[in-house]
């Protein structure tokens, strides 16, 4: 979808579709609207009178309109009321209108900067990446691909004064959204099809359309670096060969600080001899969710112009059962040499991920680590499909990442790390166990984790539940949601 920028009276503009928001609180039609509704001859007041429109977020109705108008469609989004809260519902708003101008079959599609609640560049920023987020597909792989398709996305600026926050916005809004989209196809596409060699081709172009550094790490490379905790996962893919991807952003200027961002990346998790059932299976090629977010995350830096330095690490590879897979009872050897005995193949995630940070903090020393991993099923028990857990080392790192994730609209609940749990991973013969039982499932997978981050400030999105989604929601269709690039980018970018 094209973004451009337009400062012309919304009556005027051309397009197929014109968007404009209604606001719950309102008795009377906002200038705005009454302006437009004087042009269509009471037509927009008599609409929403007819339908008893509510203008609840993601409400929208519509009316065909001709003579005078640029537009030949007009699409009503409700946003609702002053107690919703302001950027989450310019986005739904937004999405929700563009899915029906979509369906109308509108190309061009003129969108007014919607709500009036926040500053301009904020809702500017909410309006394209809610319409960009909201008209998302994954038709790839079907003969019949979608035909309808909106290609230009008119954002209306007010007046000519403000047209620079408006374009800042929205230019802001699009990478943000377009970021998410790359993360989504990513996870959406098959494990046959994306496999650890894929993802690495990813990150190479990646790396080249941002001018970002890349390295990639063959098997032969990670022995040699001593990564058997990761290895020991990659073993039973003797066909798929693991890839450890070390992609770094560098800015232009003195960078404000340095930060390590670590996605899980197991391409297809089938529990390995641990093997999952035929239900906790179907899904699992979106174990690669984190890995696609970093992905997605370092594709904006550089277009975001980010001040920070950025090192994204993804330790590809697929967890199989095979004859030469890691077995229940091998004992496996971290890059710090922490000595792992496995109490269950199936809890993988983990073993990568510590290899990761082990990596992370030797040869990059950050000033801090945050990785994101569709990491426990226990994680989606307590906060179920619509939430991430975050656990951090450090308190402050973790309130600054909960205020991004308010801001980016996505949910994040923090969980404890309960340091007594660590005897639940203990073991008779090697420094650790990587299960520790079925009570804290979470917990216990992120104080794994933390015994491999050095002492560096740590934070550890579990995003098993929101990477991938059963039913549609307000800004996607059901499958892969590209969640954590929104907030991450949020936190890279604020200046904190
Ligand atoms: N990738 C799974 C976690 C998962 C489960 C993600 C459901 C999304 C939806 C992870 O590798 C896993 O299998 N975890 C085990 C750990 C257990 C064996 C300690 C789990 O959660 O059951
Ligand atoms: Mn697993
Ligand atoms: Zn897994």
């Amino acid at each position: 979808m094209k973004v451009e920028v337009v400062a012309e009276a919304l009556g005027k503009v051309k397009a197929d579709a014109l968007v404009v928001g209604v606001s719950a609180d309102d008795k009377k039609l906002s200038a705005v609207l009454a302006a437009l509704d004087r042009q269509a001859g009471g037509r927009i007041a008599s609409v929403l009178a007819a339908e008893r429109f509510t203008a609840k977020p993601g409400v929208v109705t519509h009316l065909h309109v001709a003579d005078g108008f640029g537009a030949s469609r007009i699409v009503l989004a409700g946003i609702g009321g002053r107690k919703d809260s302001g950027a989450e519902m310019v986005r739904r708003a937004a999405a929700a209108g563009l899915r029906r101008a979509r369906d109308l079959g509108a190309r061009t599609v003129a969108l007014e900067v919607l709500g009036d609640r926040l500053p301009l560049r904020e809702r500017a920023h909410a309006a394209v990446e809610g319409a960009i987020l909201g008209t998302y597909v994954f038709d790839r792989y079907k003969r019949e691909k979608n035909e309808k398709i909106v290609e230009t996305l008119r954002v209306m600026s007010p007046d000519g004064k403000q047209t620079r926050e408006v374009t800042e916005g929205a230019r802001r809004g699009e990478i943000f959204a377009q970021s998410t989209w790359l993360a989504r196809d990513l996870i959406n596409a098959p494990a046959n099809d994306v496999h650890p060699t894929h993802v690495a081709d990813v990150a190479k172009q990646v790396a080249r359309d941002g001018k970002l550094k890349v390295k990639i790490l063959e098997r032969e490379d990670c022995a040699k670096l001593g990564m058997g905790a990761f290895l020991g996962v990659a073993q039973g893919s003797p066909e798929q060969p693991p890839k450890f991807i070390h992609l770094t952003y560098t800015p232009s200027g003195k960078p404000t600080k340095r930060v390590a961002i670590i996605g899980k990346g197991i391409t297809f998790d089938s529990g390995g001899l641990d093997l999952k059932s035929a239900d906790g299976m179907a899904r699992m090629k979106n174990d690669m969710s984190g890995a696609a977010a970093v992905l997605g995350i370092m594709q904006a830096l550089p277009k975001l112009g980010a001040k920070v330095e950025v090192h994204g690490f993804i330790a590809a590879t697929e967890n199989m059962p095979s004859g030469t897979a890691f077995r229940p009872g091998d004992i496996l050897r971290a890059m710090n040499g922490t000595t792992i005995e496995i109490g269950n193949t199936d809890a993988e995630g983990r073993l990568t991920l510590a290899d990761a940070l082990c990596y992370a903090a030797k040869f990059v020393e950050p000033q801090e680590m945050i990785d994101m991993a569709t990491l426990t099923g226990a994680c989606v028990v307590a906060l179920g499909p619509l939430c991430s857990g975050l656990m951090a080392s450090d308190q402050r790192l973790a309130d600054r990442l909960l205020a991004a994730a308010r801001t980016a609209g996505e949910r994040v609940w923090q969980l404890p790390l309960i340091e007594e749990y660590k005897e639940q991973f203990k073991s008779d013969v090697a420094d650790l166990n990587n299960t520790g039982g079925r009570n804290g499932g979470a917990i216990t997978a992120g104080l794994f984790l933390k015994e491999f981050s050095g002492g560096i400030p740590w934070a550890h999105f579990d995003i098993a539940g929101p990477a991938f989604i059963d039913k549609d929601s307000p800004l996607g269709p059901k499958g892969a949601t590209g969640v954590a690039v929104r907030t991450i980018l949020t936190y890279l970018t604020s200046g904190k």
